[in-house]
């Protein structure tokens, strides 16, 4: 079997398929997140009653958390559409522009990856976020003014895996900042079995709950693993997803007992045997395992932080006894 990440490849056409058959639609579905959840409704509520725009909502955390669900719930909740569009996408600010005065009344307007969009079209958010206002140039040079534009209220709901990195200015404008959290092994135990009712699989108690063990506290890496194991379930079994089959699918997928793929592996195997168990700076052991800093950073460290197999110092990463302990190898 092919060797592939289960982290980071979610971004196969058929993933995504299956993505929007099993996202939640309503606040209701959503299950876990309690603190942000129940913080939405209130804010949602009182928009409503009000009668005004749901303040802007800022959602970040680690891949595969919910953020893009959660800003589609939104909407749902709030009984208005939603415009999409990604930080990388909208390269000058015509495309902003654009976006911004095709909104209606009470949308909500979803940036994903908010921290990629580049900072002369980040300004144009400030005025439309705080005012509901668009200053554009128009004219050439010499023959240029500005004119300003009335928007609609609308809500803008952007999503970030790095919230350290949007700009003062911009994370000041979002009324509601919501850090989504690792999922509990019960929470996502109730995803996975949620998901198999959609989509029509059998599973067994047992065996939801040692995939959401393996999961790394991750909706999408739970409805992923669930995926491949109802392929073996299907071909090896008989269509039931019991325990046995889920663990020889996980071997096979190389999922070890906590969750760990060979990416999360092979970072804490380098700071140990490369770097003597650290401090280690990112950089050098970007160049090492060969993954983007921004990757280790955004994608891999956050899971190995919250289960204390990692420890960030001020002179760079360390694995921690419990790292040695899973890896079976012994400190020197
Ligand atoms: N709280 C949740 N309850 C049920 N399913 C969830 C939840 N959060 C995420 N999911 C599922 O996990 C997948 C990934 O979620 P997504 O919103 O795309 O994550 P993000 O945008 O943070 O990367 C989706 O297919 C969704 O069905
Ligand atoms: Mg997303």
């Amino acid at each position: 079997m092919q060797d592939e990440s289960v982290i980071t490849n979610y971004h196969l056409e058929d993933d995504q398929l299956m993505d929007n058959t099993i996202r939640p639609e309503s606040i209701d579905e959503y299950i876990g997140q309690e603190d942000v959840k129940e913080n939405i409704q209130v804010f949602v509520e009182a928009a409503k009653m009000r009668n005004e725009p749901l303040d802007h909502v800022l959602l970040y955390g680690p891949p595969g958390l919910g953020k893009t669900t959660l800003a589609f719930i939104i909407a749902h909740e709030l009984g208005t559409n939603i415009k999409t569009a990604s930080g990388p996408s909208i390269e000058k600010s015509g495309d902003l522009a654009a976006i911004l005065s095709s909104l209606e009344p009470g949308d909500v307007l979803f940036i994903d990856e908010i921290h990629r969009m580049p900072r002369y079209i980040e300004e144009i958010l400030y005025p439309a976020m705080e005012d509901f206002s668009l200053d554009i140039i128009v004219g050439s040079e010499g023959n240029s003014r500005n004119i300003k534009i009335d928007l609609p209220p609308f809500t803008l709901v952007g999503a970030t895996t790095r919230a350290g990195d949007l700009s003062a200015p911009l994370r000041d404008r979002f009324g509601i900042t919501s850090k989504l959290q690792f999922y509990t092994v019960d929470e996502l135990t109730d995803i996975i079995k949620r998901t198999a009712r959609v989509l029509n699989v059998e599973i067994e108690e047992d065996a939801a709950c040692e995939l959401a063990k393996r999961s790394r506290g991750t909706p999408r890496i739970a409805n992923r693993l669930f995926k491949r194991v109802r392929d073996f379930a299907l071909v090896k079994g008989n269509g039931v997803v019991n325990l046995e089959i889920t663990e020889e699918a996980l071997e096979r997928l190389k999922v070890d007992k906590m969750g760990l793929d060979n990416t999360d592996r092979e970072l804490l195997l380098a700071i140990i045997e490369k770097f003597n168990g650290g401090p280690v700076g990112i950089e050098a052991l970007s160049s090492s395992i060969g993954e983007e800093v921004t990757t280790i950073e955004d994608v891999y460290e956050p899971y190995l932080l919250q289960t204390g197999l990692l420890k960030r110092t001020s002179r760079g990463r360390i694995a921690t006894d419990k790292a040695y302990q899973i890896l079976g190898i012994e400190k020197q």
